[in-house]
């Protein structure tokens, strides 16, 4: 479908009315920093990131702007998928500090008006975990049923991988992602009754498998965590084809929240926030995978935001405007710059591309989410043998570039004692030299975010409206407003100068790079690689 100011979908107040969800006060001004620890700032010189670190950098991510965090796992596990794979819920993965560093860096957080979410993995664990090498006898215990096994060693659990043939129990565990990830058993939504295996999710075993995350929840939330990040929040129950068991799950979580910490907040990883808002969680994320077209934007042959003009925002903003409708205010729908699972932002987009791409991020409804060393245009690094599980995601991972001493100041280890190397070219961008350039991605990015800071219309809750958003056309132009204010937001990220048809006047200019509009009889005209906010 297209957009223009004849077809656009003015969502009503009525329409609009919010909400389902009780909100944290606290996530309508939220901008959250990704933080994949391991990489983000070394202070004891073994080569890995730390709690210390980051503490250190607290004052760097406020002062860019963003007043929220969210941080990659970081309890014990063997590191097999980068803490992905815990083995302990209750302990901080030592290379990273205890839990007295995580608790201070908890108390950091807070004195600067900040908030912090852990990463909570709730779909699988580690082989290593205790509860599995206890689910692996033969020999009946409490942690039978912690995991979803087939009663067979010669039946694998169809559509699923499993781990089998290492244990003396007779069965075939199944697994969630990589091999060594066996899924926690929250019970099948439908169960085959010829499969006395499936358990309902009403079983013994399952709920004591939820009310353990509880626990976890518990734990983390008193000792003063803001909330989490849920990894494959959509995958807990199995054999769920419209997930209506996992969003019943989760509504359950969302009660004991509402009960005991009604300011903690919850983001899936899902991908579709029709169903996930619906289950009580606050966001979600939109991502490289599932329904939401958010690959053409970035990460595609041709991304929107790209220069050479062959890009499409049209499907995006349909399934936009679908997830909106449906869901849009029971929570937020947040679109993130990237994060550790896919391509570096600026592996396909370029130069002050860039910035256009960031005046489109940071103009959205939902909280934006900048991922660790996007905000100075940090490169994918090619090549890169895979570490901890990382694989094709192993060159987002890289190590933070601060400045221009050694090892560009993440760590004063040996270069080959980084755990992860860094991006070695001469000219990759540092903390260091993007603050002391007027004309950095850096500098950008802050002014954004205190444009967006200073106008409600921009900030996450509200409106949108899309004016201007047409098949295989630039640009790209939408409106933002609430009770006080209507934002024009016009992107050209093509390098071409195009125009389109305006109802509105622009009245005041509060943002602009790469120039300004001409206005005439109703038609904008508006330069190549542009992106401005006027008020109307
Ligand atoms: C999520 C994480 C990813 C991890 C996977 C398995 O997608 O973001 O990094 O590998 O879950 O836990
Ligand atoms: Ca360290």
């Amino acid at each position: 479908m297209d957009y223009n100011e004849c077809t656009a979908k003015n969502l009503t107040k009525k329409e609009t009315e919010y909400m389902t969800n009780k909100q944290p006060k606290w996530l309508d001004e939220a901008i959250f920093y990704e933080i994949y620890p391991q990489s983000f700032y070394d202070t004891n010189g073994d080569g890995i990131g730390d709690f210390k670190g980051i503490m250190e950098k607290l004052d760097y991510i406020k002062e860019l702007g963003c007043n929220a965090i969210w941080m990659n796992p970081c309890f014990a596990s063997p590191f097999g998928d980068a803490g992905y794979d815990v083995s302990d819920y209750y302990l901080a993965a030592p290379r990273y500090g205890t839990n007295d560093d995580l608790k201070q860096l908890f108390e950091e957080v807070h004195k600067r008006d900040m908030h912090i979410l852990l990463d909570l993995v709730p779909g699988h664990t580690s082989v290593e975990h205790p509860w599995f090498k206890e689910s692996m006898k033969a020999a009946k215990n409490a942690f039978t049923d912690r995991y979803v096994w087939t009663d067979s060693i010669w039946e694998e659990p169809r559509g699923m991988g499993c781990i089998r043939g290492i244990s003396d129990r007779d069965g075939s565990c199944a697994v969630n992602f990589f091999s060594h990830q066996p899924a926690l058993n929250y019970g099948f939504y439908e169960p085959d009754p010829e499969k006395k295996w499936q358990q309902s999710m009403e079983d013994a075993g399952p709920l004591a498998t939820l009310e353990e995350l509880k626990n976890i929840m518990r734990f983390w939330l008193t000792m003063g965590c803001d909330g989490f990040r849920v990894d494959m929040a959509g995958s807990l129950v199995k054999h769920d084809p419209d997930s209506k068991g996992t969003i019943r799950l989760w509504q359950n979580v969302r009660e004991f929240l509402d009960k005991e910490f009604p300011d903690a907040a919850m983001i899936s990883e899902w991908g579709e926030p029709d169903k996930s808002l619906e289950g009580g969680f606050h966001m979600d994320f939109l991502l490289h995978f599932g329904p939401s077209h958010y690959n053409d934007l970035f990460r595609c042959e041709n991304p929107y935001f790209a220069s050479n003009e062959k890009g499409d925002v049209s499907k995006f903003v349909d399934k936009y405007i679908e997830n909106y409708e449906k869901a849009g205010r029971k929570g937020l729908i947040c679109i993130p710059s990237g994060n550790h699972d896919m391509d570096r932002l600026a592996r396909n987009i370029k130069g002050d591309n860039l910035k256009i791409a960031f005046a489109f991020l940071l103009s959205m409804p939902g909280a934006p989410f900048i991922y660790y060393g996007d905000e100075i245009g940090m490169r994918y690094v090619e090549g890169l043998t895979s570490v901890e599980g990382g694989y094709g995601r192993t060159g987002s991972r890289s190590p933070m570039q601060w400045d221009h001493s050694p090892n560009a100041g993440f760590s004063t280890a040996p270069a080959e004692k980084l755990y992860i190397p860094l991006d070695e070219r001469d000219d990759r961008p540092t903390v260091e030299s993007q603050m002391a350039d007027e004309n950095s991605l850096y500098q950008e990015i802050k002014r954004l975010i205190s444009i967006r800071k200073n106008h409600k219309a921009l900030q996450n809750r509200g409106e949108i409206q899309f004016v201007y958003a047409k098949e295989n056309t630039y640009p790209f132009v939408y409106l933002r407003s609430d009770e006080e204010e209507k934002i024009l937001v016009i992107l050209n990220p093509s390098d071409r100068e195009v125009s389109f048809a305006c109802n509105y006047v622009p009245k005041e200019m509060i943002y602009s790079f790469g120039g300004n509009i001409l206005v005439s009889d109703g038609k904008v005209t508006v330069p190549a690689c542009f992106a401005g906010y006027y008020i109307v």
